[in-house]
């Protein structure tokens, strides 16, 4: 059973994303950052979606093994999603996203994802326009807001995104919703406050923490400047 998402008032959640760890070092990487974190963001790419290739339903099946306490947040980037939604969620994934863009009937795939005790999550891709996501706001705990293209750890932060996390804030209060914006690529210590002051709840940085010479402590400055952030904007 998945465990609830949700986050106590001026509080932010760090998310690394593995996909910057070394892979053959990946479960030293996360142990090594000494519990700095909230949820593990796992990527998964086909090479269709997205122009790259990274893990299977087993990575998240060992990790679920490996650390029964973790959230495990996975993020599919991948065509015909509907055909690997039992794989992860048997996999053991608390969080299950998809994205927008390859999901014609989203409102199906929302309900399968609920349905197998997994929390739906629905992304975008920075040139996707919001409004896509307002029919299903209602029903999903998750709204992942893409903010480099998706494909790669590494690529710069693309600003423009930060006008779709603020209207996603806006109706999130306005309808009473209680998904948690999700803002994935490029994010920094440099613009982490940006981020948090637009409404993000979910912060993913895979090189900024695997990347970093210490990626706890990294992870640890994260966390203090966005918190610090989302205080000050109250
Ligand atoms: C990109 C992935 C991201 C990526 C983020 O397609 O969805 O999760 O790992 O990496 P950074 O934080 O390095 O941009
Ligand atoms: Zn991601």
């Amino acid at each position: 059973m998945a465990r609830s998402l949700s986050i106590n008032d001026g509080e932010v959640l760090i998310a690394p994303s593995v996909l910057s760890a070394n892979p053959l070092r990946m479960a030293e990487a996360v142990e090594g950052l000494s519990g700095e974190y909230d949820l593990l963001h796992v990527d998964i790419m086909d090479g269709h979606f997205v122009p790259n290739l990274s893990y299977g339903p087993d990575l998240v099946r060992r990790m679920r093994q490996e650390w029964p306490e973790v959230t495990l947040d996975t993020h599919l980037m991948v065509e015909n999603p509907e055909q690997f939604i039992d794989v992860f969620a048997e996999a053991g994934t608390d969080i299950l996203t998809v994205h927008v863009e390859v999901a014609p009937h989203l409102h199906r795939l929302i309900e399968m994802i609920r349905a197998r005790g997994c929390i739906p999550g629905v992304s975008i891709n920075p040139a996707t326009p919001v409004e896509w996501l307002k029919p299903v706001l209602p029903m999903v705990g998750l709204v992942l807001v893409m903010s480099v293209n998706p494909g790669f750890g590494g690529q710069s932060f693309i600003p423009q995104v930060l006008s779709k996390v603020k209207a996603l804030s806006c109706w999130k209060k306005a309808g009473s919703f209680d998904y948690l914006i999700e803002v994935d690529g490029g994010v920094t210590p440099q613009n982490v406050g940006e981020v948090v002051k637009a409404g993000c709840d979910v912060v993913v940085a895979g090189s900024t923490i695997f990347k970093a010479s210490s990626p706890s402590d990294t992870a640890r400055l994260l966390k203090k400047i966005a918190v610090e952030a989302k205080r000050s904007g109250r």
